[in-house]
């Protein structure tokens, strides 16, 4: 790869990680990512912002020798996860002289985890600035866009934001600015969908503290980036808003079709009374997919059989992590069958304790369905049309 010029004396220096298909060995990536780091050159000094996957070390030191770089004077740490930071022990061998220009919860974190020496930083405040000689960059504090440690920063001459992991995507593209809309949606949403999520109420006020800016480019560490900013500000925007829509997340798990009979059944009902439904086998479904899906959905219902008196194991990771991701959701309930016994229902509610979310009437029955149980079914895709209705999703 290349380096890439954004403007004169500003230039993308990442990584773009093709092939990677897991990320923390948690979160599936379809569509690989990358890893962006930019150089920003003024009359004094030269700053180096954000390294790369230290799995991808050479392509940065690559790109650059490939931009003449002799000297970094800075390298300006936005968030110390490894993705974005794992490179920086190798940067900071090649360019000693080099000071680690961070936030003191970010400093905190690379010393732990990075073993960084404190002689090696310089510690900045919100809305403080570096001047590198003609290019300027104010610092702007966003904790929690998922670890307590990110920030943003601001190239006043050029109207660059860098956002570190807001407003990002993990895609693989050759796209250096987005052009298929469409594409780095999804990608975003999916993003915003696995970590971002759980912190929509501080993400609400990040998008409130760059209002006032003007903003040419939005230059993320991750995806393409965007020379149409408000597409990506306005996603986020409704993304973190409270308004739900008329969407049923049906996430299930059938052994001997029971399950399956009362998923597909449910989905019908809801289909004719006007519902969207988007209905995950969880022995198939991408967690990415299910993640993005429960951040609109007014409803989640999880399916699951009786397996040794408790909930079926997929069932259990769906609804912890709809409890862990605590999207807006307004509604869950619970379809499911059992056997001879067990509390099956009673494992699937303790899981979603977080979700701040009424419980409609659940229906679980004794093996395959028979004709109450489809009146129940009939009942409870009612209920959620009500539901629906009364918070404003139809
Ligand atoms: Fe892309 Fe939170 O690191």
């Amino acid at each position: 790869m290349a380096a890439r010029k954004i403007k004169n004396g500003v230039d993308w220096v990442g990584a773009i990680d093709w092939d990677r298909r897991l990320f923390d060995e948690l979160i599936p990536l379809p569509d690989g990512t990358s890893y962006n780091a930019y150089l920003v050159r003024g009359r004094d000094r030269t700053a180096l912002l954000d390294t790369v996957d230290p799995t991808r070390a050479a392509d940065l030191f690559e790109n650059l020798k490939e931009l003449g770089t002799e000297k970094i004077d800075y390298v300006i740490a936005h968030h110390a996860e490894q993705d974005h930071s794992g490179s920086l022990p190798a940067i900071l061998a090649l360019h000693p002289q080099a000071k680690v220009v961070t936030n003191p919860k970010c400093q905190e974190i690379l010393e732990t985890h990075l073993l960084i020496p404190p002689e090696k930083f310089l510690t900045i405040g919100d809305r403080e600035i570096l001047d590198l000689g003609g290019k300027t960059v104010e610092f702007i504090f966003a904790p929690w866009v998922h670890w307590p440690d990110t920030m943003f920063s601001y190239l006043r001459e050029d109207n660059i934001l860098f956002t570190c992991d807001f407003l990002g995507s993990h895609l693989a593209t050759s796209d250096l600015y987005v052009r298929d809309e469409s594409a780095v949606y999804h990608s975003a949403k999916r993003y915003f969908a696995e970590i971002m999520m759980p912190f929509r109420a501080n993400i609400r006020n990040h998008l409130e503290k760059i209002k006032d800016l003007r903003i040419d480019v939005v230059a993320p560490s991750h995806g393409p980036l965007y020379d149409r900013p408000a597409f990506i500000i306005e996603a986020y925007k409704d993304w973190v808003s409270d308004q739900v829509r008329n969407e049923v997340v049906l996430a299930f798990v059938s052994m001997h079709g029971s399950v399956r009979r009362m998923a597909d059944y449910l989905t019908d009902v809801l289909i004719k009374k006007g519902v969207k439904v988007r209905s995950y086998n969880l022995t198939r479904t991408d967690v990415g997919e299910l993640a993005m899906a429960l951040v609109d959905a007014a409803t989640v219902v999880i399916g699951s059989p009786t397996v040794l008196a408790g909930a079926h194991p997929a069932a259990v990771y769906a609804a912890y992590l709809a409890n862990a991701l605590r999207p807006k959701t307004k509604f869950v309930s619970l379809i499911g069958s059992y056997g001879w016994g067990g509390k099956m229902p009673e494992a699937i509610r303790g899981l979603i304790t977080s979700l701040d979310a009424k419980f409609l009437d659940p229906v679980v029955i004794r093996g395959y369905p028979r004709p109450q149980d489809y009146a129940a079914l009939d009942r409870l895709a009612e209920d959620i049309r009500s539901a629906h209705l009364s918070v404003g999703a139809i």
